[in-house]
């Protein structure tokens, strides 16, 4: 069993990280604060490649395996999970989701623009009344002959303000329940297709999170993804990558998280000593970083069994399950080791708590992946 990075992952890895400290990190804080979208850095991630990390080079991507794409994941979530938000839906939702399951014609109009970070993607399933209960969609999408008819309201989409493409979850023949729903490739701009209020969120502040309402839009049947009915699957299939990238988001809050909280134990002195020298404080960092070795042994797992194209709907959800765990609880703990510094926004680490909440909800919720591994392990 090899642990070793190829050059080329630690190649990728070092440059995720450069970017993040020379881009993000100024006014990480500020864009947190006053809920700014990092317009102008995601637009320097898709010059750089980070936007379609793993979509095929003949469709504008970067070709690279989804080890590379955690570690880029993780060093871009180290500094600005807003940021890696944005990567994430647009990497492992929109574009995968587009490459695996859309025709050729599909990819050439869409999948191109979205690979470069030309246009940007958001992947559309939870409503007002399905967020963890999937498959109870009341979006419907009526066969009207040349086109479907697209009605119902969106909640909580990722690029929902700043995406052009949407890739929109709907029921198409409501008697057949997950069987008849559909995916459709939407445009921003189609006529009834509205986009809500920006949501004031609790973490994620930098990121854009809208609901959507679709009323009479007429999606052109070539939109659809897949055979008809192929809709929940889609999702499933696709949420089920998903979850490696939140997974390595969580991974990458938390050893950011990590690395500041080690940093000031070895300034801050108290009692007379470095409080690093403090057994209180030692034993914290001792646990974080078990926690986070622990987290990122489960993340590669499930990454390489994508790699391998092996099932990964069980490694991927003990990965996102864990890791979102374990960031709220080493997060939780970074603010503790910085004491009342850690409670004001200069320290970053109250920030990285507050986002690391969003890893334990989105992508499906803890419970959602422990469902997930009780029912795999279960039918076995
Ligand atoms: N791959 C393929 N098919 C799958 C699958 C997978 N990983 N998981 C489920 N399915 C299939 C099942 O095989 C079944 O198909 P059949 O009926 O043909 O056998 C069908 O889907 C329904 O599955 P279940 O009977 O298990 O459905 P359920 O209602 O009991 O539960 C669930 C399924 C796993 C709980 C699912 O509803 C789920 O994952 N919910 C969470 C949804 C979620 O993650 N939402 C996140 C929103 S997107 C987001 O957050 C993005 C963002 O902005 C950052």
């Amino acid at each position: 069993m090899d642990f070793n990075l190829t050059e080329e992952q630690l190649m990728i890895q070092q440059a995720a990280r450069d970017f993040a400290v020379a881009e993000l990190l100024p006014g990480v804080i500020e864009r947190d604060d006053k809920e700014l979208f990092p317009f102008e850095q995601i637009k320097k991630m898709g010059e750089l490649g980070f936007l379609g990390m793993m979509v095929d080079p003949k469709y504008g991507g970067g070709g690279m395996d989804t080890i590379s794409y955690v570690l880029a994941m993780e060093e871009i979530s180290k500094v600005d999970a807003s940021a890696s938000v944005v990567m994430s839906v647009n990497n492992s939702l929109v574009c995968w989701g587009l490459e695996k399951f859309g025709n050729e014609e599909q990819k050439q109009k869409y999948l191109t623009v979205l690979a470069t970070g030309e246009k940007l993607g958001a992947f559309c399933l939870s409503e007002p009344e399905a967020g963890s209960d999937a498959t109870s969609q009341r979006t419907t999408a009526f066969d009207k002959g040349d086109y479907y008819l697209l009605n119902g309201t969106k909640n909580w989409i990722t690029n929902g303000g700043n995406a052009d493409i949407y890739l929109v979850i709907a029921q198409t023949y409501p008697e057949k329940g997950h069987h008849g729903i559909n995916a459709f490739i939407v445009e921003k701009g189609m006529p009834g297709f509205d986009i809500g209020p920006k949501e004031h969120k609790m973490g994620i502040r930098g990121s854009d999170t809208h609901s959507l309402m679709f009323n009479d839009v007429k999606v052109p049947k070539e939109n659809r993804i897949g055979e008809d009915g192929f809709g929940f699957k889609f999702a499933m299939k696709t949420l089920a990558g998903g979850r490696i990238g939140i997974a390595s988001q969580a991974l990458g809050i938390a050893s950011g998280a990590y690395e500041r909280a080690l940093q000031y134990s070895k300034e801050r002195k108290a009692f007379g000593k470095l409080i690093s020298q403090h057994q209180a404080i030692a034993f914290k960092l001792a646990d974080m970083k078990t926690n986070i070795d622990a987290a990122r042994h489960l993340i590669m797992k499930a990454a390489w069994d994508k790699d391998m194209n092996q099932d990964y709907n069980l490694s991927g959800a003990m990965a996102k399950y864990f890791a979102a765990e374990m960031a709220m609880k080493v997060t939780t703990e970074a603010v503790q080791v910085h004491g009342g510094y850690g409670y004001v926004k200069e320290y970053h680490v109250e920030r990285m708590m507050r986002d690391a909440k969003i890893t334990q909800i989105y992508e499906g919720t803890s419970e959602i992946q422990q469902i997930v591994i009780s029912r795999t392990i279960l039918a076995d």
